[in-house]
């Protein structure tokens, strides 16, 4: 019989597995979110050590520094081979929904620079049509009303988030009630509104692979 595991064994189940994907010595791009904690748990755990991390959250820096390993600025990295993060919702094309955690501006950057991103995730971010989970935008201060009209405009409704300003200074607008069967037009339609500094649908950037904790065990899925 398969036994229950609670979310966060699920999590700490893939972020020990993501290991495997990492190449001593070498530079890696670390994302946000307590599945990724475990990850850098793991991570720092490794016999034969990474050499360096770039990193979405100041929350990760601080994480990966206390344990001595070392984090870069982007602006020193010319690219990097992997991107490992996880996400709020995955579909069956690797698309996700991120910035659950406020940090999707700094996460779409790093995995920009990537070639891959390792999506690691408990089963439960699976989904077949992203939108449940209320979509994350981060906006321009100046601009949230006028984004947020427009978004009652699409039958949304998006709701601010309440005290948070993001690492860059933004505000994130949660929009509650958007399905997303096609989400590269929405990322390229809501990417070029005014004001809008980063929607947290991940298209263009989505998931090469996703490690999916499973009670069964780490499944992997190829997009
Ligand atoms: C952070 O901004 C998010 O994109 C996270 O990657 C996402 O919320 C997943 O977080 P958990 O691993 O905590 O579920």
């Amino acid at each position: 019989m398969t036994r229950h595991m609670t979310q966060d064994e699920l999590k700490a189940l893939v972020g020990d597995a993501a290991t495997a994907w990492v190449q001593p010595g070498s530079v890696i791009g670390v994302g946000t979110g307590s599945t990724v904690n475990c990850f850098i748990e793991s991570l720092a755990r490794m016999p034969e050590r990474i050499a360096a991390a770039v990193s979405s959250s100041e929350q990760s820096s601080l994480r990966l520094r206390k344990h001595g390993i070392p984090v870069l600025d982007a602006n020193e990295v010319d690219a990097l081979a992997v991107y490992f993060d996880g996400a709020d919702e995955i579909d069956a094309r690797g698309c996700m929904i991120k910035g659950g955690g406020g940090a999707l501006t700094r996460e779409k950057i790093v995995a920009d620079m990537a070639a891959r991103f390792v999506c690691i995730a408990d089963a439960s971010k699976l989904v077949t049509t992203l939108g449940r989970f209320p979509l994350p935008i981060e906006v321009i201060p100046m601009a949230r009303a006028l984004v947020s009209r427009r978004l009652r405009e699409l039958g949304a409704n998006p709701v601010m988030r309440p005290g948070f300003v993001t690492d860059n200074g933004g505000l994130i607008l949660d929009v509650h009630g958007l399905s997303i069967p096609d989400p590269p037009a929405l990322e390229a339609e809501l990417s070029q509104w005014p004001g809008v500094v980063t929607v947290g649908v991940f298209a263009r950037n989505r998931a090469s692979v996703c490690l999916l904790g499973t009670p069964e065990g780490v499944r992997t899925i190829d997009f």
